[in-house]
């Protein structure tokens, strides 16, 4: 990493952080259990990656970053709310996330499943409450793109196909369907409602969709290989799981290699879809190169 982009990076996830204690409930109010709960699956951890996006496409889009943190926050609610629920005993049954005990180990499954519920209902209030963009047409497409990039058209259905297919052999085409909806789905909206915080033609919007669908399934088959290839203490969530769980995964089709090779070529044409912008896309560029080079 450029040490000009580590420190964008850096501020950019110190901000975030108290943005996000902010606006979750105060572990004081009742219900406090869950509450704490809520706090403890979203706050301290993550590399924020959804969050980077947004706000890399709103400096694109010269959005205002108060504007962004709303929106960056609600896209990470929906992730921290499906990691809670993914790492349930009736999905992937994982102990460890983000170095830390998983939410219905550290409490139970029960209040597991609420906070779900309830960060998933705190993102679309954030939406709802605060002005994002000027025009409230604009505003209300994107509170149906958050919804659609979350829902069974998108994030919750690419999970469903996901625990469909354990113990089968998807063809490529079938994984990548699998791969788009469950994790590129909430990382192309993350760009999108970045940008759609600023301003926008209709062609570059065009553009920075297709680069989400592209970094977005690069950043799943980067974590297939990272499962195969890392460690427990450096991912901070248990290495190995998808062999254990007989999951289809890039690597399990194409191998280790394959799947890096994978990687690489998403990653070259996600860079060529940025080809129309100059500087402002900079940074985009940078998050492109940290998701398919990172190490965990
Ligand atoms: C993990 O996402 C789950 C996937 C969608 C692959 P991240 O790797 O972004 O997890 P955190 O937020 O950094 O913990
Ligand atoms: C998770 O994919 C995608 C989600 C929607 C949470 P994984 O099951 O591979 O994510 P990890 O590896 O547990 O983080
Ligand atoms: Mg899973
Ligand atoms: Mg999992
Ligand atoms: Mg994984």
């Amino acid at each position: 990493m450029r040490a000009d982009f580590q420190s964008w990076v850096a501020a950019h996830q110190a901000r975030f952080e108290e943005v996000l204690r902010g606006l979750l409930p105060r572990a004081e109010i009742a219900p406090q259990r869950l509450h704490e709960a809520m706090r403890y699956a979203v706050l301290d951890g993550g590399k924020r990656v959804r969050p980077l996006l947004a706000f890399a496409a709103g400096e694109l889009a010269g959005a205002d970053t108060a504007r962004v943190d709303i929106a960056a926050a609600a896209v990470e609610l929906i992730h921290a709310y499906s990691l809670v629920h993914d790492d349930m005993p009736c999905m992937d049954d994982d102990v460890l996330r983000r170095g830390k005990p998983t939410c219905h180990v550290q409490y139970d499954e029960a209040t597991a499943l609420l906070v779900g519920d309830s960060l998933q209902t705190l993102a679309f209030q954030l939406l709802a409450e605060h002005r994002l963009n000027d025009e409230a047409a604009r505003q209300l497409e994107m509170v149906k793109l958050l919804a659609l990039a979350s829902g069974s058209r998108g994030m919750a259905g690419g999970q469903a196909i996901d625990l469909a297919s354990v113990g089968k052999s998807l063809t490529l085409p079938e994984l990548e369907f699998m791969h788009i909806h469950k994790t590129g789905a909430l990382i192309r909206a993350a760009v999108l409602l970045g940008a759609q915080c600023g301003s926008v033609s209709a062609e570059q919007l065009d553009r920075l969709d297709h680069f989400g669908k592209l970094i977005g399934l690069a950043f799943q088959v980067v974590d297939d290989v990272l499962d195969c290839e890392a460690d427990t203490a450096t991912l901070g969530k248990t290495a190995g799981k998808d062999a254990d769980n007989d999951k289809p995964t890039y690597v399990s089709l194409l191998g280790i290699q394959g799947a890096r090779d994978m990687a690489q070529r998403l990653h070259r044409e996600a860079l060529e879809t940025l080809a129309g912008f100059g500087d402002e896309a900079q940074r985009l560029r940078e998050l492109a190169d940290f998701i398919v080079l990172r190490k965990f």
